[in-house]
């Protein structure tokens, strides 16, 4: 048996951030929206920072105060030139969303962003964006990215890769674009845009047809502001809920988490290996659904999941794989394609640092197999993260079974989960 390094569990009710991809969105549409908006409990890690900083760059007032923000916004068409390039550091979610925002305004901007950021394809917004007009040159489908002023016309868009950056980016775009613009997505993707357009009272249709998805949306209606509190993140709450399944005596509680039915594919996952998880107190805030999680240690089976699980938790495969690292059976992950195109290639580093922690594990194309054993040795406890707070986070948690690992790269964390050391060894964790 796998030794309890961490006898005693985790115990207790972390501080889990405001939720990441939410916060972003509580940013952007506020920004654009005719009046004045407040905004509590937004995340305010490094990503989200720099959606923040630019907006303020692009003539937006944004007064910060403790545990929240105001927001002037300044309507459609309103934003100014930037006197710089915008840096938006490693940021996906910001580089995606605002080169939608930025294709229909009146002026020329420039988009870099740090190494890993500018190795990630880009290609995917720019050319429907492209297709509804707009001038945009990419650095070999890369950040840097300049985008020209022009006048976007309405089209009808079949998403190729399911995607809600490329999603929300076309949705920003067709706001402030003449006429009514299509988008149709055969796969689930997250729904925040949609759901925070709709309570700022965007000119927004949306209908369902299985898994399709089809939504219409006329564009130079002004969008009236709205206060937004924005529900706590299940991505960041993963950690803690896995580190409290593997670690016998444990008892977490989770408050004010999102439960978007987009997003919750890691509560799902987790319930068909068998995870001692109660969701209570759900409700609903600005439309988003909410809850309060409770975690008991658990004997995890292993599970096969198929690639329809990826469309709803696709940033928890390094976390789950920690859990399936646990189980006492095998488990199959399957379809992780767009893995690779994170904020690292999550795929190669989850099979990587697996391996170096002894777990027997293989990927055959884009699926991934994770062999349990009753015990693991370690083979270099150094963990490479290539400075992808997922991996980071997932494999200090991997550390309350094994440890100790040396994380490198620790401060990516600061990208969605700037108190997540302290937070963690509260609740009994071991990350030094
Ligand atoms: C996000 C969407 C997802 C996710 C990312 C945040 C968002 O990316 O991986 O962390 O806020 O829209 P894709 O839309 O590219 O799948």
């Amino acid at each position: 048996m796998i030794s309890n390094l961490i006898t005693k569990g985790m115990n207790g009710i972390p501080k889990i951030p405001g939720d990441k991809s939410i916060s972003h969105r509580s940013i952007i549409i506020p920004s654009i929206s005719n009046g004045i908006c407040e905004i509590n409990n937004i995340l305010k890690s490094e990503d989200v920072l720099h959606t923040l900083k630019a907006l303020k760059a692009l003539g937006v007032r944004i007064i910060e105060k403790e545990e929240k923000i105001i927001i002037e916004g300044r309507g459609l068409n309103s934003l100014i030139e930037p006197k710089n390039p915008i840096y938006l550091g490693n940021s996906g979610t910001s580089a995606r969303l605002l080169t939608g925002l930025l294709s229909s305004q009146k002026f020329k901007s420039i988009l870099k962003g740090d190494k890993s950021l500018s190795s990630r394809p880009m290609n995917r917004i720019a050319n429907p964006l492209i297709n509804m007009n707009a001038k945009i040159n990419t650095t070999n489908g890369s950040l840097p990215l300049t985008i020209e002023s022009s006048n976007l016309i309405a089209r009808d868009i079949e998403l190729t890769i399911p995607s809600a950056q490329i999603k929300s980016g076309i949705l920003l775009a067709a706001l402030n674009t003449e006429g009514k613009t299509t988008i149709t997505e055969n796969k689930v993707t997250r729904d925040h845009t949609e759901i925070m357009l709709e309570s700022f009272g965007a000119n927004i249709e949306i209908e369902k047809l299985g898994s399709k998805k089809i939504i219409k949306v006329v564009g130079q209606r002004e969008l009236y502001p709205n206060n937004i509190d924005v529900p706590n993140d299940l991505s960041s709450s993963a950690f803690f809920i896995v580190s409290a399944l593997i670690n016998k005596n444990s008892h977490i509680t989770l408050k004010n988490i999102n439960n978007n039915s987009t997003r919750n594919g890691i509560l799902l996952a987790l319930g068909k290996m068998g995870a001692n998880i109660k969701l209570i107190n759900q409700r609903t805030i600005n439309n988003e659904n909410l809850c309060d999680i409770e975690v008991y240690s658990s004997d995890l089976r292993g599970c096969e999941l198929g690639p329809e699980y990826a469309d709803l938790m696709i940033d928890e495969y390094p976390i789950l794989s920690v859990a399936a690292s646990f189980a006492n059976s095998p488990s199959v992950f399957r379809g992780l394609k767009e893995l690779k195109v994170k904020e690292s290639d999550r795929l190669k580093l989850i099979l990587l640092n697996l391996q170096n922690c002894g777990i027997n594990c293989k990927t055959e194309n884009d699926d991934l197999y994770i062999y349990p054993s009753e015990n693991y040795k370690i083979i270099n406890s150094s963990i490479q993260t290539d400075f992808d707070h997922r991996i980071a986070m997932a494999f200090c948690v991997m550390g309350t079974k094994l440890g100790p690992l040396k994380i490198k790269d620790f401060k990516s964390v600061n990208t969605s989960f700037p108190s997540f050391r302290d937070e963690f060894n509260k609740l009994g964790g071991n990350i030094f």
